[in-house]
């Protein structure tokens, strides 16, 4: 594992389209690596679409359950009108403020990638105080180019079409990358290389994985893929808003970007267990691995459900610290995966023999 390896598969992991319930490129990219590279003793697709995936340990005393989202939000097309302008719902949580003007890609029935612009009434024509208001979602629509209703059906583009805002991945400074959707396909990412890490060593615990579906729209992957797989404690590995901008104080700074992973405390889903928590923070220490506290109780994450199946199962959260998510184009340092798969190792290893 290095710089250029987390960049290289973030790169490909946030090229792919995957809306929630339509995460099939992401679900096969990821099963594919893990079978070409022998990542897991076995690995399955379950019926809700997440990718499950066991790593046998040496006892097997525990189960340790790596979870991290598929999905990610986006758009479907609610109405065609006779001009070939689409109207469109949300996926899971836009800020609406950010969306007018945006460019957009959507995926046609056959698996063509079209491109939009999302639009409303433009500001010559309105009033100054409509100006003033956020344009409704509702009063949006998305140009495709097209000119009637008719010509969008034969482009097998139609109610139900899922698209989301376009952003090819960049390079910044001081090993920043920035793209799309990566809530969670920096999660994947942690998952994939723990993987690869684990392939070449002892460990005594089980681990399971859950690339898991539909997080954005209620956590239904954690679910199930929790049911399956029996963990005993739980990791949910997300990306989670960097606020670290001019204008936020301190105070209400959730985390900070370059710091390390992000170990949470309680969320709006959960409060984090403790004795998970202090398994994380003594073998970091121990290994030297760079860590922050985000501060509670911002966002929800599948952990939330993961505690809640089957007996209970102890879990937290650890994040990838992202600046501008649910935005089209986030903001990362990919040294902060790096520090974040190796914190998991770490959990996994134990050798702070926290019990
Ligand atoms: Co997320």
């Amino acid at each position: 594992m290095n710089i250029e390896s987390i960049k290289e598969l973030q790169q490909n992991l946030s090229s792919l389209l995957g809306v929630s319930g339509y995460e099939e490129e992401v679900r096969n990219f990821i099963l594919d690596e893990i079978e070409k590279k022998e990542l897991a003793d076995k690995s399955w697709i379950d019926p809700l679409g997440n990718v499950l995936a066991i790593k046998e340990g040496a006892t097997g005393q525990d189960r340790i359950l790596l979870d991290a989202h598929i999905d990610e939000i986006g758009f479907m097309i609610s109405h065609i009108d006779k001009k070939g302008f689409l109207r469109f719902v949300p996926i899971g949580g836009w800020d609406n403020r950010i969306l007018l003007g945006q460019s957009v890609i959507l995926k046609s029935g056959d698996g063509q990638i079209f491109h939009g612009i999302i639009g409303s009434k433009p500001p010559h024509l309105t009033t100054v105080e409509e100006r003033k208001k956020v344009v409704d979602i509702l009063n949006m629509y998305i140009d495709i180019g097209m000119s009637s209703e008719e010509e969008v059906l034969k482009k097998q583009i139609n109610i139900g079409t899922i698209g989301t805002l376009f952003s090819p991945f960049a390079e910044f400074p001081n090993g920043m990358v920035r793209g799309k959707a990566f809530d969670d396909r920096s999660g994947c990412n942690v998952l994939l290389h723990t993987m690869m890490l684990l392939k070449e060593k002892e460990h005594t615990d089980t681990v399971l994985f859950n690339f898991a579906a539909q997080e954005e729209v209620g956590g239904y992957g954690a679910i199930t893929g929790s049911y399956s797989l029996k963990p005993t404690m739980a990791i949910a590995i997300e990306n989670t808003t960097a606020a670290d901008v001019p204008g936020i104080k301190d105070s209400e700074i959730p985390v900070y970007i370059g710091k390390g992973p992000a170990i949470t405390v309680a969320d709006k889903s959960i409060i984090s267990n403790p004795n998970v928590n202090r398994r994380l923070i003594k073998n970091a220490e121990l290994e030297n691995i760079p860590y922050q506290f985000k501060k509670p109780r911002y966002g929800m994450t599948d952990a939330g459900k993961i505690q809640a199946s089957r007996r209970g199962v102890p879990s937290t959260v650890v994040s990838v610290p992202c600046r501008y998510i649910h935005s089209p184009t986030s903001l990362l340092k990919l040294k902060d995966i790096l520090e974040t798969v190796r914190l998991v190792l770490a959990f996994i290893r134990n050798l702070a023999n926290v019990k």
